[in-house]
């Protein structure tokens, strides 16, 4: 339950195709903005561009003829900060309270570091707000380094900026452990670390609701979600299966990808996921790659290289510090196979990655030796 006072004034974003220029988000996007109504009034983050109106509109149906005392900015990215500015243009007095990093950012994105309105604080400063005490947490690069958390000892609750977040609009009621871990696997996955360090400092902080910029607020279960954030940013799999990601240009790659397939739930593997990077979402590829404990790789050679689909998968994975997985690989060559060489290459600096012993090599389509092969590494996999 939201508590009473304070009040949701974000905005759904129906119309959005592409979040952050790349992820799919078929059920749209939610921009989370807070309100807390007390002696004075404090706006947490705005939302995107386009929704001015419907936001300052929200805002003045809850506060009526009051003022906004104070905008708290817990990060810059336009999806929350787009509109400082029409904020200020409504309530001159308001006062933006953000740390040192932002308001270099607000320099940059507006020209302005609103020298009149701003209120500078760092790790550990508070804000009183009557009832409402706010304390607030830097959390650099969660998700990017200007990026702090705001804690409210008067209601318990974590303002917890994009961490907690998800893909959809709060009007569709799907899967939240689905969209959050393609949301987090996309953006914030790089940054395990941090997100690790944030979690300790959060840890002694008695939560009753975490208040996220993005996706549903969390009232229930507390620490399933910290427990989650805990699996994901210390690079774990969260459970046992294997993976198999793929790309065929005449349909030989895949029927050995198929078969091994076959083998795994033959010898009673519980998880076996396919995923064509030609076809599927690249983002749930990478989502279900970080997900489970083993990862199979199968590509063609390509122009002395690996097929773009399969390279730009593996750079999404090293990007975001893939580690401490089994993986193994399945190439195809007609005339000079170099695949599993190459993807393997690809990995060579990342933290704790076994390779299985077998590895299977086709040359142009499946013979006897690939097909026992693909039985000893079905074996290695169990
Ligand atoms: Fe939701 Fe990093 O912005």
């Amino acid at each position: 339950m939201i508590k009473e006072d304070i009040i949701y004034i974000g905005v759904n974003d129906k119309e959005i195709d592409l979040f952050e220029g790349q992820y799919d988000v078929p059920n749209g996007m939610a921009y989370n903005s807070y309100l807390i109504l007390d002696e004075k009034i404090a706006i947490l983050d705005s939302v995107e561009i386009k929704f001015k109106d419907e936001w300052l509109n929200n805002i003045k149906k809850v506060i009526k003829e009051r003022k906004v005392d104070y905008l708290i900015v817990q990060h810059m990215e336009p999806d929350h900060s787009a509109n400082i500015v029409s904020l200020i243009k409504e309530y001159p007095n308001v006062k933006i309270v953000s740390n040192e990093k932002s308001f270099m950012m607000m320099q940059n994105y507006f020209n302005n570091d609103f020298k009149e309105n701003k209120i500078i604080v760092n790790e550990g400063d508070a804000l009183s707000l009557g009832k409402h005490f706010l304390k607030f947490m830097m959390a650099p690069f969660v998700h990017w380094p200007e990026v702090m958390v705001t804690y409210d000892e008067y209601s318990k609750v974590l303002f917890s900026a994009d961490a907690f977040g998800k893909f959809g609009s709060l009007d569709v009621n799907d899967d939240w452990d689905c969209e959050a871990r393609r949301y987090y696997f996309g953006i914030i996955s790089k940054y395990g670390v941090q997100v690790q360090n944030l979690l300790k400092k959060i840890s002694s902080l008695d939560i009753e609701g975490i208040y996220p910029l993005h996706g549903p607020i969390l009232t229930k279960n507390i620490e399933y979600y910290i427990n989650l954030y805990d699996i994901w940013s210390s690079y774990k799999y969260e459970e046992e299966g294997v993976v198999i990601a793929y790309t065929s240009v005449y349909g030989n790659t895949k029927e050995a990808v198929l078969k091994l397939k076959e083998l795994l739930l033959e010898k009673g593997c519980k998880k076996v996921v396919v995923n064509d990077l030609a076809r599927c979402d690249m983002h749930e590829a990478i989502e279900d790659a970080f997900r489970y404990s083993k990862l199979v790789l199968a590509t063609t050679t390509y122009n002395a290289d690996i097929f773009p689909f399969m390279k730009i998968f593996i750079e999404h994975l090293l990007e975001r510090n893939y580690q401490n997985r089994i993986i193994a690989f399945i190439e195809n060559g007609s005339w000079g196979p170099l695949a599993n060489k190459i993807m393997k290459d690809m990995f060579s600096k990342s933290k704790n990655i076994t390779y299985l012993d077998t590895s299977v090599s086709i040359k142009s389509s499946l013979n006897e030796r690939n097909k026992e092969e693909l039985n000893k590494l079905s074996e290695e996999l169990l």
